[in-house]
């Protein structure tokens, strides 16, 4: 549905269910996630057949070049009176990190929240332990607004988070 040089984002199907709970049950995938309790495909098919009854959340599933599909992006806790929401991506195949894919989602994602949905800020929380994905975020615009002291807690340690965002206005006005 949304093309970009390499990638495609489009809707969901049932037959990407698999992946998802592989890639949910990786604890390398999911070390910088919220995500800790193992899942298996029933959980994956109550989210799944659940979605259109959700008005405040989208996903896309994301195809690379080929037609593989390597992970999904989405919003969120969307607020159209506030014309706000959160941003979430897991680039699930691990063999695709660090080439640029994660950049290339998140700005395809903006874009049409900016310029379909016509939402004016979006958000995200992210580990402070997690550089790739700062810097994939702070290349799409996000500039962090603030930082939460322990607000993760992971592997016997507590993490801070950045809070980070990005507005409509200021992602138009990037070079
Ligand atoms: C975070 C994530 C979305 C990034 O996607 P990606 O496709 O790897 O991101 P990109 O390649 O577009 O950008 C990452 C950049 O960080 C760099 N990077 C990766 N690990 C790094 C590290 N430990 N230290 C510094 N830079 C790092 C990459 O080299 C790349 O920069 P470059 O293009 O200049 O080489 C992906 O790794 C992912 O889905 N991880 C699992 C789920 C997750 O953590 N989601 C985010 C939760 S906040």
């Amino acid at each position: 549905m949304l093309k970009g040089s390499r990638l495609t984002l489009r809707a969901v199907t049932r037959d990407d269910l698999p992946r998802y709970v592989h890639w949910l049950n990786d604890l390398q995938v999911i070390e910088h996630l919220s995500l800790y309790l193992p899942m298996n495909i029933d959980d994956e098919t109550e989210w799944y057949e659940g979605r259109h009854h959700r008005s405040d959340a989208l996903n896309f599933a994301v195809d690379d070049e080929t037609g593989k599909h390597i992970g999904s992006v989405g919003l969120m806790n969307i607020n159209p009176r506030v014309q706000s929401a959160e941003l979430g991506i897991v680039i699930g195949d691990k063999t695709a990190w660090g080439r640029g894919y994660g950049t290339e989602a998140i700005g395809l994602l903006l874009e049409y929240a900016f310029n379909t949905l016509n939402l004016n800020r979006i958000s995200l929380r992210v580990n402070a332990d997690h550089p790739g994905a700062i810097k994939c975020y702070t290349r799409c615009g996000f500039v962090t607004e603030g930082e939460m002291r322990r607000a993760e807690f992971r592997a016997g340690r507590f993490i801070n988070q950045y809070l980070m965002s990005v507005l409509r206005a200021e992602y138009q006005e990037r070079p």
